[in-house]
């Protein structure tokens, strides 16, 4: 018999001995969280927490309890009642010792990037809803995570309740990812599902929305699509290896969509989605949020109300597609709890040995430029008010024509008010044009040539149109 040292049998018999200890020392001590925000995720968070902590400890391994949350107005009787100590002191929270996770459910920039950035430098891991800051900050809070050594982790910061996040980085991660299209702004979708199927305004639909707890604090980033670009960029990181690049989204909102619009693409066999595209091309990528014609038969186009969905392309796998809550209390509360039990299972690892922040390794991430939109390459709806003559869409052709862009479809509309849609004397129409695949800055310059015309109003309505194929 050996000394221990050159005793192989007897290492891994020490090792197993000093495992069981460390694990029966960590199975005594439950993981402390600090919940930063109570409002309607926080809540949810803390709600699912304590109802499933046994279910939660049998996956963790260990006991998850929310030790402090911070609580401003509204929130102190729902932490009472679950007997969450509240403070209001958040940069104590962030540098209590006793802590081992935050949670940030507060949203904004300020003060939530500086109390994300000193939870990072105390040691803490970070669980952040916060798809703005990881949109526009990732970078630097994804660089000082890796400096401390610690994770933060963001599922419930893209779609709601969906793990499209851990499919994408972890369950496609053999795949070449092609492109992803998503319904991901559930307000968005709600406001566009609304107005569609029962005619009601925009406005009154939004004031629902606000109440039911799915908007913004500032709703312009749901209608504008700021929120679903925040979405875009982090789920084209990790798709596609790239570092965050908000500032090069193009970006179009919901609130410009006329109803004549919504009704022409039914007619043609479309609805009328707000969706964010990221596509990896060869010579670079296209990242875009706006409305789009997709056609009716598409699962995409009968995702309606609050629900949020995201189809992925990949090379081996082929099309996947995730279905779900995109916001609202318990749904995101999902997406945080479930990154609170990875982050536990992963306490005792090496920071080294994780899966990446952005799913691929640091140094791999790829430079490929994010393109411009006149570079993007799509299909297109084209709504003009011609008068109603003899050559007028003769000379519209013959701008296509010369371009060299295909028309795949042409609808001519009877005038909607005679009175009221005479232009140079004559009667004007709506007439609906939809082309082949072309690139954008072609189509640009074909509004540009129409628009020109005497005889074609200035208003040109211009929706992308994509197959989903
Ligand atoms: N305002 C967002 C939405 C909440 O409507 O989707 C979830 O991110």
């Amino acid at each position: 018999m050996g000394t221990p040292l050159n005793n192989p049998a007897r290492i891994i018999q020490l090792w197993k001995q000093m495992s069981l200890s460390e694990n029966q020392e960590t199975q005594l001590k439950p993981v402390n969280i600090g919940l930063l925000g109570f409002g309607t995720v926080g809540q949810g968070v803390a709600h699912i927490l304590v109802r499933n902590a046994k279910e939660i400890e049998r996956r963790a391994g260990r006991g998850i309890v929310v030790k402090q949350a911070s609580v401003r107005s509204r929130g102190a009787d729902t932490a009472a009642s679950l007997g969450i100590e509240t403070t209001d002191d958040l940069a104590a929270m962030v540098a209590d010792p006793d802590i081992d996770i935050i949670c940030e459910m507060m949203g904004g920039d300020t003060p939530a990037l500086e109390l994300i950035l000193s939870a990072i430098k105390n040691g803490k891991h970070v669980i952040t809803a916060n798809k703005a800051l990881i949109a526009v900050h990732g970078n630097t809070i994804f660089d000082a995570a890796r400096e401390y050594g610690v994770i933060v982790a963001f599922e419930p910061a893209v779609a709601g309740g969906i793990p499209i996040i851990k499919a994408v980085r972890e369950g496609l991660a053999g795949n070449r990812i092609l492109w992803l299209a998503g319904i991901i702004n559930g307000t968005g979708n709600f406001i566009l599902s609304e107005m569609a199927s029962k005619g009601r305004e925009f406005a009154d639909v939004l004031a629902e929305a606000q109440a039911l707890g799915y908007a913004e604090a500032d709703p312009e980033f749901d209608v504008e699509g700021i929120d679903a670009a925040h979405k875009l960029t982090i789920l084209a990181s990790i798709a596609f290896g790239i570092p965050l690049q908000f500032d090069k989204v193009c970006i179009e909102g919901i609130s410009n969509i006329e109803r004549d619009d919504v009704a022409y693409a039914q007619e043609l066999g479309y609805r009328i989605k707000h969706l964010g595209i990221a596509r990896h091309r060869s010579d670079g990528i296209e990242l875009r949020v706006h409305p789009t014609l997709i056609p009716e038969a598409r699962l995409l186009a009968n995702v309606d109300g609050v629900m949020n969905a995201v189809l992925v392309q990949a090379d081996a796998v082929g099309p996947t597609l995730y279905y779900g809550p995109g916001a609202g209390a318990e749904p995101t509360g999902s997406s945080a709890v479930a990154d609170v039990i990875d982050v536990v299972r992963a306490l005792t690892t090496d920071p080294e040995q994780r899966v990446p922040h952005l799913a691929f390794q640091y140094d791999a991430l790829s430079d490929l430029p994010v393109l411009s939109s006149d570079a993007f390459e799509s299909a297109y709806y084209l709504r003009l008010q011609a008068e109603d003559k003899p050559g007028v869409m003769a000379e519209v052709m013959g701008i296509f024509g010369t371009l060299g862009i295909s028309i795949e479809a042409i609808l001519q509309k009877e005038p909607a008010d005679v009175n009221a849609a005479e232009l140079n004397d004559g009667v004007s129409v709506p007439v609906i044009l939809l082309t082949r695949l072309v690139r954008e800055g072609l189509i640009q310059q074909a509004i540009e040539q129409i628009s020109n015309l005497q005889t074609i109003d200035k208003h040109i309505v211009m929706l992308r149109m994509e197959t989903l194929d």
